[in-house]
């Protein structure tokens, strides 16, 4: 009797395990995943299967032309052909994931695992890598201010060529943003000498990198009252040196009169 019930548990087990691999293998081929990477570096692609039962996994990169990676078996990596431009930067990793190191632009493409079990059954997954340059650091163009009330136009820059996304935001809440223009890399600002400091923060950002730059108010609009400022300041200056100048010289004529 305690025996049948152990034997009949351990049945459902395997039962259970052989049909985990079969609705693995056969029901529901992993779903391809999206996966980003930055130029030089590495990029994880981590299949979605557990690596009990795997007798092998092949590796293939399809991008115009198929390229056949390697093989991963009895816990090894084999490359199959040493003068692929992969050449030393794959790896197995934790036994399902192919980390693909020093990335290239050109290694956006499809990396297709084809897993044998070992029953027999034989998946597919894919994986689409798109690979992104860093972001450059953005620059901020300002116009000049006409009226006397600061009006001020802030462009966030990047080099034409970059794939990236530009935004601005406020550091220092609530956001207070006028974008009359629906161009995210336009921000126009009409400050007043009461305006609070706030400081603006010109955003690049692909999915793989972010670059900032930021301004504060008070370099915006108080430059100009702060140079002229700097004016007064040196023609002051030089008044204050004029008149001791001048004292001296009538104190030495009413000296050099006295003697
Ligand atoms: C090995 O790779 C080179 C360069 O990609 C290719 O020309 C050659 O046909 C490949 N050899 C095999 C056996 O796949
Ligand atoms: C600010 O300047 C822009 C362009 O010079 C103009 O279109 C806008 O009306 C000005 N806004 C204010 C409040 O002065
Ligand atoms: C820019 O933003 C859009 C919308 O959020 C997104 O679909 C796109 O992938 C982004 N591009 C880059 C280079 O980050
Ligand atoms: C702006 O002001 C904040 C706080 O006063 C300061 O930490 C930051 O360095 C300033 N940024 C710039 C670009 O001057």
């Amino acid at each position: 009797m305690e025996s049948q019930r152990h034997s009949s548990a351990l049945g459902l087990l395997l039962l259970l395990h052989v049909s985990d691999v079969i609705i693995q293998a056969q029901n529901s081929p992993p779903p391809p995943r999206w996966v980003n990477g930055i130029l030089g570096g590495s990029a994880l692609l981590p299949l979605d299967v557990t690596s009990e039962h795997i007798l092998e996994i092949e590796w293939r990169f399809v991008s115009g032309v198929i390229i056949r990676l390697g093989q991963f078996k009895n816990r090894i990596f084999n490359e199959f052909n040493f003068s692929t431009r992969f050449h030393q930067r794959l790896q197995m990793y934790k036994e399902t994931t192919l980390k693909v190191d020093g990335l290239e632009m050109r290694d956006t493409g499809t990396f297709d695992a084809h897993i044998t079990f070992t029953t027999g059954y034989l998946v597919k997954q894919d994986f689409h890598l798109t690979v992104y340059e860093p972001v450059p650091t953005p620059q901020i163009s300002l116009s000049p201010s006409i009226s006397d009330r600061c009006n001020v136009t802030l462009r966030c820059l990047v080099p034409a060529h970059a794939a990236v996304n530009v935004t601005w935001i406020v550091r220092a809440a609530p956001a207070h943003l006028h974008q009359p223009s629906p161009d995210p890399s336009i921000l126009q600002l009409v400050l007043t000498p009461s305006t609070e400091e706030k400081e603006y923060v010109c955003v690049a950002s692909n999915p793989v990198d972010t670059k900032s730059i930021s301004i504060n108010t008070s370099s915006l609009c108080l430059n100009k009252g702060r140079s002229e400022f700097a004016v007064l300041c040196s023609v002051y200056v030089r008044h204050i040196i004029f008149s001791v100048f001048l004292v001296l010289e009538i104190s030495a004529v009413i000296l050099v009169n006295l003697l």
